[in-house]
């Protein structure tokens, strides 16, 4: 079912996913913590991308690239120029917004009053290193991960020496200092990103564009997205960034509209030659018996937190089973924070409590991601995992003591089965995972 944003936000506060940012000091706008569960599922998601995207293929290697580089990094990239939104400020209550997001953008959505013209507003968020007040130090929050992969461009080919096509992937922090953070994840000030610069023959970037728009598609399911939520669209050239010449859109219905999720972009050559000219390293690619050569790059770059916001948008689900009314959260058991939740039927039996911290640590020598629950009673004790995701759970009871089964609830069906201990983890999907 389609859940309203508030309803996601309160659930993934009330269990431990998502917190505002510095919430003790009355919160900094843009920014968000990810609690125990929510840092637990941003880490499925990851380490599925790289299994994915990396581990699985024998054309990516890694890398993870500082966060502050030098300046001209970004004069060459061309974010110093041309890294701009258009703000407009209202003339009576002196709120600003973006212009390209308003619907009329002469009028003030809060107060009615007239907005003056738009100006170019910078989304590179400053910092200072070093001692000296002069100005020297001044660098930036890196707005995107690609960069720190072109300047080592040619660290990774005199190191590595792949051969084309061949791929560099990263994920990290990014900082723009966004004129209106808003919709939860969805535009931060300071967010993650997994991006991939695929480095091709100049003829060959066709062929990889539509085979990257494929791994993506697979990926988004893989990660439990509702594909009927997703549209592909493909950016006229006057809406793409400056460095590229085709980008498709993957956007997702949020509960505020159809938003962009993640981007396919063809960067063609800009960046390699342009940090050629600026830095004045040749940064050609070469191979015996061809003149030395810019590859072409594709790039998908995928919002993590937007992804984690798909993701618990997809997943949430509200209906009716044997226990009652619940909301469960349907979240592929790679993802979610928790494959396996493990309880005595009653807290206050010490057999009953020992046999289940048996199986708890038996399963987890399986697999690390089981927990342990005996608070409230049994049917609080679903109602919890099931709104947190965890699609099994595993509970001791006296027959247990007696045969050496417990019962397994599936999430999703809340249908029980008896099942000897010693296939459990097979039953709960843990072996081979
Ligand atoms: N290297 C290309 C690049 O950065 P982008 O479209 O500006 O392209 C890529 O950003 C992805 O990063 C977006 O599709 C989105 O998922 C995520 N993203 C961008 N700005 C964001 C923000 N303010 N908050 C959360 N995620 C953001």
């Amino acid at each position: 079912m389609e859940v309203g944003l508030d309803t996601l936000v309160a659930l993934a506060k009330r269990r431990g996913f998502i917190f505002p940012g510095s919430e003790l000091y009355g919160g900094l706008a843009g920014t968000w913590d990810y609690g125990p569960l929510g840092a637990l599922l941003k880490h499925n998601i990851v380490r599925l991308w790289w299994q994915y995207c990396v581990w699985e293929r024998e054309d990516m290697v890694a890398l993870d690239s500082a966060i502050l580089m030098n300046p001209r990094v970004w004069e060459a990239s061309g974010h110093v120029e041309t890294f701009t939104d258009p703000l407009v400020e209202c003339e009576k209550c002196k709120g600003r917004f973006r212009a390209d997001k308003l619907d009329d953008p002469t009028r003030c959505p809060e107060c009615g009053g007239a907005l003056g013209e738009p100006r170019a507003f910078h989304l590179m968020i400053e910092a200072k290193v070093g001692v000296l007040d002069d100005g020297s130090g001044k660098v930036f929050l890196r707005p995107e991960t690609a960069q720190g992969i072109f300047v080592n461009f040619k660290n990774i080919v005199d190191t590595m020496h792949p051969k084309l096509p061949f791929g560099v992937a990263q994920v990290g922090r990014a900082f723009r200092n966004e004129i209106s953070p808003r919709d939860f994840l969805f535009r931060a000030r300071e967010f993650e990103q997994m991006e991939i610069e695929y480095f091709v023959r100049p003829d060959g970037w066709e062929a990889a564009f539509e085979v990257w728009l494929r791994t993506v598609r697979s990926f988004l399911e893989r990660v439990g997205i509702d594909m009927e939520r997703v549209v592909e669209e493909e950016i006229p050239p006057q809406e793409r960034a400056h460095y590229s010449s085709r980008t498709v859109d993957f956007n997702f219905r949020y509960p505020f509209g159809l938003d962009e999720l993640l981007g396919l972009a063809y960067r063609g050559d800009y960046d390699l030659r342009r940090h050629s000219e600026y830095s004045g390293v040749d940064l050609r690619y070469r191979e015996p018996g061809v003149e030395p050569f810019f590859p072409h790059v594709i790039e998908p770059s995928f919002g993590l937190d937007r992804l984690v916001l798909a993701v618990l948008l997809s997943a949430y689900d509200e209906d009716e089973v044997g226990e009652g009314k619940r909301v469960v959260l349907r979240l592929k058991p790679e993802v979610a924070p928790y494959r396996v939740a493990v309880f005595p039927l009653l807290r206050n039996k010490p057999q009953l409590v020992q046999k289940a911290h048996e199986v708890f640590r038996e399963l987890r020598a399986h697999h690390p991601s089981v927990v342990f629950d005996d608070n409230g009673n049994i049917g609080k004790r679903y109602r919890r995992q099931d709104e947190i995701g965890t699609p099994w759970c595993v509970t001791v009871d006296f027959q247990s003591l007696d045969d050496g089964t417990v019962t397994v609830r599936n999430r999703d069906t809340a249908e029980q089965d008896r099942v000897p201990i010693d296939e459990l983890p097979e039953a709960v999907g843990l072996v081979g995972s």
